[in-house]
């Protein structure tokens, strides 16, 4: 046993939970969308061949937007391709993933998928092998409420109101030598400019994210960003970042502390967004759209051997392990902590690639260990973030040298005093005994619960659905200035309190 401390002080706040840190992605990948989201005669598919399971649990996920439709995908899309009749689309050749694209689920049915779920859409615009032109016909449609070319399209299609899409991505990974229509940072930063200054004229109300790099071991890293912004600072209102995480050969603490790669990079793109800034003169600062992140183990996925121009492929169906649950938690801490820059973050993908959700044709959906610490931080970290600073020892890391044993982070509601506690042990022998020392009234514990700290290596699947899922834990105790609580090794911690007054009524709740 190892101790370590952390202050909770509610007049140290770092910025408002930012409500669409729970997104999620959905891309024209693999079993994604065919076969995920829409699998029509399935017995769980409604009339309209959306899956009515997969929908369920995307609400129980406590989703709150998602981007589309890609992804690499939308670098070689044609929106017009995916809407009007079924009857009249035809299939296309999709050159990101070289699988053939039946185009029987497009724009108006992802919009239709979005409303009965609950999430506001994120909508990409193809600028990798398209341009200004085609990304405002296409706002016209989706936005423009008639009387026009595309806005009498999408009437005609059936879609009566506009669809009143608020924010969008201007293109996707732009920089990468794998992305159809790549572009250099200043050629890059030209086009998005001009086409969020066209777009904008169409809606005045639009938001617009500028893609950053595809991940920060890009060469091009902090200049790509650089370059973007001296063109396009002033029209857009995020800047993207991507990122997978994995095991690095053998450097499992360095795994375990993925969260810490996380926050170096978020810090690298917001020095360099304010770096722009003050060049300019500029008092407006941007704001981050974390919009893929998620752990990807290379070489992990079963099933990568189909044919090419296949429709609907298995790819990259990871199945996550408690221990990713673990670490996944833990980026969620990271994403929290810096929720005074990052606005937006988005889980890639939604259901079957790389995903929290899995669905097989002929049984219900289940969930991924990884669902389970994104539901809870999604649903339990309201209010505002509080800026805690941990005490912990430290762990060695080959690739990342010195990283913290524990990290903690928190959220408190102003109103009720309801806060929530975030933890994660990193230590792969040791519990660690955490003082959580809290400013104020004295707090009951609400509810505890605990992921991993033992089979590691367990996953659910369609057999056994619930082998990893959050166990309540009673390792806790509430002292005069605090309480305190023990992880277990290898887990992720969540610990609900609330003012002595109303801790039975939250209790209560929490029991339902
Ligand atoms: O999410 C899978 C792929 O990863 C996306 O298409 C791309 O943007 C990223 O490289």
């Amino acid at each position: 046993m190892f101790t370590c401390t952390a202050t909770i002080d509610p007049a140290f706040t770092i910025a408002p939970v930012p409500p669409r840190l729970f997104g999620s992605f959905v891309e024209h990948m693999g079993r994604c969308v065919y076969g995920g989201l829409y699998e029509p005669g399935h017995p769980e598919a409604g009339t309209d061949g959306l899956r009515l399971d997969v929908a369920a649990l995307t609400r129980e996920l406590g989703v709150s937007t998602v981007r589309y439709p890609g992804g690499n995908f939308v670098s070689g899309y044609r929106w017009e391709d995916g809407v009007g009749p079924r009857e009249d689309r035809r299939a296309t050749l999709d050159l990101a993933w070289r699988s053939v694209e039946p185009n029987t689920f497009g724009l108006n049915e992802f919009m239709a998928w979005a409303r009965e779920t609950g999430v506001e859409p994120i909508m990409a615009v193809n600028l990798g092998t398209r341009g200004v032109q085609e990304a405002c016909d296409l706002l016209e449609y989706t936005n423009f409420p008639g009387g026009t070319r595309y806005s009498d399209l999408r009437i005609a299609h059936g879609v009566r109101e506009p669809h009143r899409i608020r924010t969008w991505c201007l293109g996707n990974e732009m920089d990468g030598p794998w992305q159809i229509g790549r572009k250099t940072g200043t050629a890059y930063g030209r086009l998005a400019a001009e086409t969020a200054k066209a777009m904008r004229r169409v809606d005045p109300a639009i938001e617009l994210v500028a893609c950053g790099s595809s991940n920060e071991r890009m060469p091009t890293f902090g200049t790509w960003e650089a370059e973007v912004l001296d063109e396009a600072y002033d029209v857009v209102d995020y800047i993207s970042l991507h990122a997978y995480f994995g095991q690095q050969g053998d450097d499992r603490v360095g795994f375990l502390a993925s969260a810490q790669v996380m926050d170096s990079f978020i810090e690298g793109v917001v020095a360099t967004c304010d770096h722009v800034a003050a060049k300019r003169r500029s008092r407006r600062r941007l704001r981050l759209a974390f919009d893929e992140w998620n752990l990807w183990h290379e070489g992990r996925s079963a099933g990568e051997d189909h044919p090419e121009w296949a429709r609907a492929p298995r790819l990259v169906e990871e199945e996550y392990t408690a221990e990713d649950a673990v670490v996944l938690g833990s980026l969620l801490m990271s994403l929290l902590r810096h929720s005074d820059r990052v606005a937006i973050a988005c889980l890639a993908q939604l259901v079957n690639v790389i995903a929290p959700i899995r669905a097989e044709p002929g049984t219900r959906a289940w969930r991924q260990s990884i669902f389970h610490p994104f539901a809870l931080t999604a649903r339990h970290a309201r209010g505002e973030v509080l800026r805690v600073e941990p005490v912990s020892p430290v762990l060695h890391s080959p690739t990342l040298g010195d990283v913290a044993a524990v990290d903690v982070t928190a959220t408190r509601v102003p109103g009720t005093g309801e806060t929530t506690v975030f933890a994660v042990n990193r230590d792969e022998r040791r519990t660690a005994a955490l003082a959580v020392r809290m400013a104020g009234e004295e707090h009951e514990v609400v509810e505890h619960v605990v992921l991993g700290g033992r089979d590691l290596l367990a996953t659910n699947s369609g057999s056994a659905p619930h082998r990893v899922e959050p166990r309540g834990s009673a390792r806790h105790r509430v002292e005069p200035a605090g309480l305190s609580a023990e992880l277990p090794p290898v887990s992720w911690s969540m610990i609900r309190t609330a003012p002595r007054a109303t801790a039975a009524a939250a209790r209560e709740a929490a029991a339902h």
